[in-house]
């Protein structure tokens, strides 16, 4: 007879829940970010914990009905959702996502004024502005997911809500709809306190609070989505230990919220994500114009010729020239900064560096200068495009990443994952999934830097670029970076954990 049951066994023992995940951005309908990523890979490993998990999320312009297999259901269409003193009519469609071993209901919300018209997800793509109405348009999202939940008759144990975007749902929900959802337990994910939904306090009027609750809604004299958000769900985490840490310490990281954070206390979890190892997989990935494993390092080799093609930088075939590729959105935290600073002595190397992406346009043309000053070593792509992010992470020998702060990152990962060198900046969950690789005892996954200046950034370059010279001692650290463990599992029994937990007010 077996004394002990094993925990994992224990769970999949256990009643399963019934968790709705509300999101902005899912893969593959919609990605800016990681958060789109997350949104996809965390419910379907959720459901292979035995979860019924459903995930909802607003349809935007650039998304296809046809391609994306989104369809009518009779029961939610045209349902009315007050906006201030008007009304507006969302219809809610049901669409799926899938891997090979399984697959997630989705709800998705459409309306063609707030969502349909409009191509970009919170910016307009021409002057990369934020639309005016993004307060409307995310009460809006946050009103369809509630009637969503009472027309089909299902109030799940747990509602998952992620960033500001559905900041303002667990204020609808404990505010106005608490008799049906007493039961159910709602936990806040906070992606990047960078973005916290601000809007001028007049929004109040829009989503239909009295001002007796504007304490609870507003931060620093603006209503604050995330704010309302932290104040009335019972769990928040966070996307990595190290950046749960540096969130409650820094009030500058927080924006101030570090404060309201404080008075819940331990109730700020930091879970480092995985790697949705069906989609993000060098042995498998279609996109790749060589499949490759820890076997057949040498067939990177094709695809960095692809993504030097693609780039329009030239091929070396007499010596060897490292590839840095950085897949980021271009703004402020993402280290774009440190780059322009870098320009001199980062292009006086025998590099060749590729940066695909999109973000603030007040740096486009100043990368794009860079590009024209060398054309045989900088080339950009000021644009999205996922076929491409998976070749350059095959393709290239290092990733870059020098955030300024970085609430968890998924791309250096991706990068271990496809034995590209990642150098990052320590901080975040930069500092949680690299090591910095010791050249005495051979550990370590990638090269770290502490300051967050160009010369710092620069010095870790170098090292990486000295250690790349010789190609068995670089191949022995690809190989420390493929072999660690990236999966979803661990980070999916955490979040499970919490749920059950929730449940008993155990937190
Ligand atoms: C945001 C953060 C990033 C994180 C992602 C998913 O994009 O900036 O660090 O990995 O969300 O949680």
């Amino acid at each position: 007879m077996r004394l002990h049951t094993p925990k994992v066994e224990l769970q999949a023992m256990a009643k399963p829940l019934s968790i709705l995940f509300v999101t902005s951005e899912v893969y593959p309908f919609a990605k800016t970010g990681g958060l789109a990523d997350v949104s996809y890979s965390l419910p379907l490993a959720l459901r292979e914990l035995g979860h019924d998990i459903r995930v909802m999320a607003p349809k935007y312009g650039s998304i296809s009905e046809r391609k994306n297999r989104i369809h009518e259901i009779n029961r939610l269409r045209d349902i009315p959702i007050p906006i201030g003193d008007t009304e507006s009519y969302a219809t809610v469609k049901s669409s799926s996502i899938n891997n090979p071993r399984s697959k997630v209901q989705a709800y998705i919300t459409t309306n063609s004024n707030y969502f349909d018209a409009k191509k970009g997800f919170y910016a307009d793509p021409a002057t990369g502005l934020d639309y005016p109405d993004n307060d409307e348009r995310f009460v809006f999202f946050g009103h369809s997911v509630i009637q969503t939940c009472m027309l089909l008759g299902w109030v799940p144990d747990i509602i998952h809500c992620n960033d500001w975007q559905t900041g303002i749902l667990p204020a609808l929900v404990r505010l106005k709809h608490n008799d049906l959802f007493a039961k159910t337990k709602i936990i806040y994910t906070i992606h990047n306190f960078g973005l916290q939904g601000d809007f001028p306090m007049k929004t109040l009027t829009k989503t239909g609070f009295s001002t007796g609750d504007s304490d609870a809604l507003s931060h620093k004299k603006k209503v604050n989505f995330m704010k309302a958000g932290i104040h009335f769900s019972d769990c928040i985490t966070t996307v990595s230990p190290t950046y749960a840490k540096e969130v409650l310490a820094d009030q500058k990281l927080s924006n101030g919220l570090s404060d309201v954070l404080k008075t819940k206390p331990d109730r700020m979890v930091g879970i480092a994500h995985g790697v949705d190892l069906n989609t993000w997989n060098p042995k498998t990935d279609a996109y790749l114009t060589k499949k490759y494993d820890k076997t057949s390092l040498e067939d990177k080799a094709p695809n960095k010729e692809t993504v030097l093609e693609r780039f329009g930088l030239p091929v070396h075939h007499d010596k060897r020239v490292p590839l840095i590729a950085m897949v980021t959105r271009i703004n402020d935290q993402k280290g774009i900064q440190l780059i322009l600073d870098a320009e001199k002595d980062l292009f006086k190397k025998d590099i060749q560096f590729v940066l695909l992406g999109e973000g603030d346009h007040s740096f486009y043309p100043k990368l794009e200068a860079l590009a024209k000053k060398y054309p045989d070593k900088f080339s950009l792509r000021i644009e999205f495009d996922d076929e491409l992010a998976h070749l350059m992470e095959a393709g290239a020998d290092m990733f870059l990443m020098p955030s300024k702060y970085e609430p968890c990152g998924l791309n250096q990962q991706y990068s271990l994952v496809y034995g590209t060198v990642p150098i990052v900046r320590s901080t975040g969950g930069l500092a949680d999934t690299v090591t910095d690789f010791d050249k005495k005892t051979g550990e370590g996954t990638g090269f770290v830097f502490k300051d967050y200046t160009a010369k710092a950034m620069l010095a870790a370059i170098d090292k990486a670029c000295k250690h790349y010279d010789v190609e068995e001692q670089w191949n022995a650290l690809v190989l420390n970076g493929m072999n660690e463990d990236r999966s979803w599992g661990r980070a999916a029994r955490q979040y499970s954990e919490l749920y059950r937990a929730l449940m008993k007010d155990m937190l």
